[in-house]
C-alpha cells in the first residue's frame, strides 16, 4: 500500500510578539485526499496556510513536501514545488479576462521571461498559445459557463464564480496540493453544493491531487472530507471523521456560542 505523505507538518508554529498564533501543529496529508480545517475566528487557520505556503516563516517546526524540507522557502518556490492556494478574500484581476486570470496562475512554471519575449518573440507567442489552450481545458473542467464566457472580464462575475475561477487559477499551477481558505464564504446553499461537486470533479480529473480546505460552513465539512482537523488557539485539538470530531467535548467547547457544529 502507498502510504507516502504528500505534506507533513511537524510541530509547526509561529509567534507574533507575545501571541503564539500557530502552536506546534502536526499534520499529515496523503495524496488524493480532502482534509478540512475548522476552528473559531482567530484560531490560526489562515496563519497555518501562510506558514505552509511560505508567506510567513515559521518560528518553530517543519514543513515537508513529499519528504523534502521546504520550511522557510520563499512563497514562489513553494508554489513551483506544487502547493497552490486561494485566499480568504477574493484576489482576481478584475479588468483581465477570465481566461487571462487562469493563465496568470501558470507563470510560476512557464519559462518565458521579459527577455525571451523580446529576443525570441515567436517562442514566447507559441508558449502563450499553449498556455491559453491549457487554461481553456482547466476552465472546462471547473465550469462550462466560465469557459463559454472566458473572454469577459473577471470583474463581472458573481461571488460563486469568482471562487470557481480562483480554483481554476490554482489548478493552472499543476499543483499536488491546493489550499482553499473558506471557499464557500458568500455562497448560498446551491452554490455550496455545486462547489463540492466541482472539487470532486477536479479530483477525478487530477489523480494524486489533494485539497486542504479551511471551512466554516459545516455542511461542506459534513459531506466533503475524509478528515476534519480542528484548530483552537493555534493548536490542533482534534482530528478524524467529522461525525466523530463534532461529538468531542473539546470541540464543542471551542465552538460554544458559535453553534456551528451542532447545527450541521
Ligand atoms: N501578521 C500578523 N501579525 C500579528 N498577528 C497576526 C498576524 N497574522 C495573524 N495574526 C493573529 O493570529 C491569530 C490567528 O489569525 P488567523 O487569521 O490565522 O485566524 P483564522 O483562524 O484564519 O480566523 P478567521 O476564521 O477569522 O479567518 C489572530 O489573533 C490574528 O490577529
Ligand atoms: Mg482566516
Amino acid at each position: 500500500m502507498m502510504s507516502t505523505a504528500l505534506l507533513d507538518l511537524k510541530g509547526l508554529g509561529i509567534r507574533f510578539g507575545g501571541l503564539v498564533a500557530v502552536d506546534g501543529v502536526d499534520l499529515t496529508i496523503r495524496p488524493s485526499t480532502i482534509t478540512c480545517i475548522i476552528g473559531p475566528n482567530g484560531a490560526g487557520k489562515s496563519t497555518l496556510f501562510n506558514l505552509i505556503t511560505g508567506i510567513y516563516r515559521p518560528t518553530s517546526g517543519q514543513v515537508l513536501l513529499k519528504g523534502e524540507d521546504i520550511t522557510g522557502q520563499p512563497a514562489y518556490r513553494i508554489a513551483e514545488k506544487g502547493i497552490a492556494r486561494t485566499f480568504q478574500s477574493s484576489r482576481l484581476f478584475d479588468d483581465l479576462s477570465i481566461l487571462d486570470n487562469v493563465i496568470i496562475g501558470m507563470h510560476a512554471r512557464t519559462r518565458t521571461g521579459v527577455l525571451t519575449a523580446l529576443l525570441r518573440p515567436a517562442r514566447a507567442k507559441r508558449e502563450l498559445e499553449a498556455c491559453a489552450v491549457e487554461a481553456e481545458e482547466i476552465l472546462r473542467v471547473i465550469s462550462d459557463e466560465l469557459y463559454q464566457r472566458r473572454y469577459e472580464p473577471a470583474g463581472i462575475l458573481p461571488q460563486a464564480d469568482r471562487r470557481r475561477l480562483e480554483i481554476a487559477r490554482a489548478l493552472a499551477l499543476k499543483p499536488q496540493l491546493i489550499l482553499l481558505d473558506e471557499p464557500s464564504s458568500g455562497m448560498d446553499d446551491r452554490d455550496t453544493a455545486a462547489l463540492m461537486a466541482d472539487i470532486r470533479r477536479v479530483m477525478a480529473d487530477r489523480p494524486g491531487l489533494s485539497f486542504l480546505i479551511i471551512e466554516h460552513d459545516m455542511r461542506l465539512v459534513a459531506d466533503l472530507p475524509e478528515t476534519v482537523v480542528v484548530i483552537d488557539y493555534g493548536k490542533k485539538i482534534a482530528e478524524g471523521p467529522f461525525a466523530e470530531v463534532r461529538l468531542m467535548p473539546r470541540v464543542q467547547q471551542a465552538y460554544l456560542g458559535q453553534k456551528a457544529v451542532e447545527h450541521a
